[in-house]
């Protein structure tokens, strides 16, 4: 193959990887927002997904990593239900990675 169709391969193969993750963030908000059932946003503030739930701690405020948020969403904190069996592992590790990246300091 010519260097350019190369080029051309790598853009793709690119592209596929960011709308990919674009996809994934979709999925996160949408677990956070209306998947799990009582919503995380019922529960939690988070200026990202527009929430501004009390019962929990801020998640703005908490900035937990990606684990922090699996091992809460699957096992449950206190009183916060654990969602393990009604979300994928799929779904919870969109929602954990969703929530870690719009709450990094920069
Ligand atoms: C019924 C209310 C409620 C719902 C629904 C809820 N949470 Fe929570 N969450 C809490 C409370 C309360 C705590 C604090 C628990 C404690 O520290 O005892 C908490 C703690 C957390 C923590 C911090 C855990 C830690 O390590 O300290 C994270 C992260 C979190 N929740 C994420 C989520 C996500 C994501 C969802 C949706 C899948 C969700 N929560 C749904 C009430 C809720």
């Amino acid at each position: 193959m010519g260097r350019s169709m190369r080029c051309r391969a790598i853009v793709v193969a690119l592209s596929l990887v960011v709308s990919g993750a674009a996809l994934a963030d979709d999925l996160g908000l949408e677990v956070f927002t209306k998947i799990a059932q009582p919503s995380c946003a019922l529960c939690h503030t988070l200026q990202a997904a527009g929430a501004t739930g009390a019962v929990g701690p801020s998640l703005d405020e908490l900035a937990p990593d990606r684990e922090r948020v699996v091992r809460a969403v699957r096992d449950g904190v206190g009183v916060m239900p654990s969602f393990d069996g009604q979300l994928t592992p799929q779904q919870i590790e969109a929602v954990a990675e969703f929530v870690a990246k719009v709450t990094a300091r920069h």
